[in-house]
């Protein structure tokens, strides 16, 4: 048999401890599929006294991952520390310039540093591998680096964080506050350290600028992105969004346009008939369309231990797979020093249908001046709904457009609110079509 292949893994909380066991516990599996054992030789963590309910005895501890990376006697160094900067950064730079191949799960990390760090992988001839970074469990890093090759993307969109989406499901399906929801995503262990990350999108937007680069051979542009997060969606927007045939949830899409590329993170109704739109709870999707393949959908775990570990695990049998000599496939699916510069698409430009939700005094004309205000940006209406309910002298007024553009709808709502009818904020959300 083959030597076994010596791991060094850095970062031991929920992902870690979940890749130690199952390399651990499917030790036979693994090296029976890879023609070699797997073995975890060195291991970085803060607390070494720590039950991770595996036996580590056998590794060598390292206080600081950068002489882990390295120093240890391994052949693949795994992060799974977190962040864009720091002991992350440094140590996945210090093991790919030592000519160790890299596992990540650091879509952060990926999203600001990601073309060096593949630039140096290539260069060394190792690999650089993150299924883990983008939907969990989701193959879909594999399935756009190496089976879609010749197939030109004009669309990628999905479901990229399971917080956002397990706080929608529930707040859909159970009338549930926001703030309870999301409790309950910390305490079940989907939610980031900090929930900002997730609720505001920027967790969405790090994994997003990942699969741009992989759909269109860009280089990474996360700073690009437009982000909306969930915190302002209330019960208001999810009742008339599931009377209007949609349903809400967060997206991100990334679209080839006339001006460039677009790049966007928000809440979006899609038809509550769609496939995308019975994807519900911590689970994730991620929608492809090509010239040649048409529409893929894949859909999985994004989140939790198991689901990232499984795609870690993966990635680290990939090279116990691989042999020596194998000339290894770029790391975005195109050579580093082949990924385009970015042409941004502004976002005022977009084109879509647009839900808004207007909160006005309840007086004669109000309706009359909201029709005109969109009329006199040539907004075409597909429908216009008062609801009754509401506070005294206070009503609801919801607009569905036609396609229109961002910069109209921002102008007409802009106008509204000068107009002084309205008691709130508009509410504004965008509709994706969505198959
Ligand atoms: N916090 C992320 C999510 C999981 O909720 O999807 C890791 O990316």
């Amino acid at each position: 048999m083959a030597e076994a292949l010596r791991v060094g893994i850095a970062g031991l909380g929920t992902v870690g401890a979940s890749v130690a066991r199952v390399l651990s516990d499917k030790a036979a599996e693994l090296t029976r599929q890879c023609g070699r054992p797997i073995v975890v030789a060195a291991v970085s963590a803060r607390d070494a006294s720590k039950d991770r309910g595996v036996d580590l005895s056998s590794a060598t501890w390292f206080v600081d991952p950068v002489k882990l990376a390295e120093q240890a006697d391994i052949d693949v160094f795994v992060e799974l520390i977190g962040g864009d900067e720091g002991p992350a950064r440094a140590s996945v730079t210090a093991a790919l310039e030592a000519g160790r191949h890299v596992v990540t799960a650091n879509k952060a990390l990926l999203s600001r540093h990601g073309v060096a760090l593949a630039e140096i992988a290539e260069t060394k001839g190792v690999l650089l591998n993150y299924e883990a970074a983008v939907a969990g469990g989701i193959p879909v890093i594999k399935t756009m680096r190496e089976a879609m090759a010749g197939n030109s993307v004009s669309r990628v969109f999905g479901i990229l964080n399971g917080t956002c989406n397990y706080i929608l499901t529930r707040m859909e399906a159970e009338g549930l506050s926001f703030d309870a929801c999301l409790k309950d995503a910390q305490r079940l262990g989907y939610a980031e350290a900090d929930p900002t990350f997730d609720i505001e999108g920027h967790d969405t937007a790090h994994k997003l600028s990942i699969l741009t680069a992989l759909a269109f051979g860009t280089k990474i542009a996360a700073d690009d992105i437009y982000m909306e997060g969930i915190s302002n969606i209330s019960q208001a927007d999810i009742r008339a969004a599931g009377e209007l045939g949609y349903r809400i949830k967060l997206l991100g899409v990334a679209q080839r346009t006339e001006s460039g590329i677009e790049q966007r993170v928000h809440p979006t109704m899609v038809p509550t008939a769609s496939v995308i739109a019975q994807v519900h709870g911590v689970t994730n999707a991620v929608a492809i369309e090509t010239d040649i393949l048409g529409e893929l959908l894949l859909s999985g775990p994004g989140a939790g231990g198991n689901a990232t570990a499984s795609a870690v695990v993966g990635d680290i049998a990939d090279i116990a797979k691989s042999r020596p000599g194998f000339q290894h496939g770029p790391v975005f699916g195109w050579p580093a020093k082949e990924l385009k510069p970015y042409k941004k698409a502004q976002m005022r430009s977009h084109a879509g249908g647009y839900f808004i939700r207007l909160t006005v005094h309840d007086k004669i004309g109000v309706f009359a001046a909201i029709a005109k205000r969109m009329a006199d940006n040539d907004i075409s209406l597909e429908s216009i709904v008062q609801h009754s309910a509401g506070a005294d002298n206070q009503k609801t007024v919801i607009l569905v457009t036609h396609e229109t553009t961002e910069a109209a709808v921002r102008k007409a709502t802009d106008g509204i609110t000068k107009d002084g009818h309205l008691t709130d904020k508009p509410q504004v959300i965008r509709i994706e079509r969505a198959g």
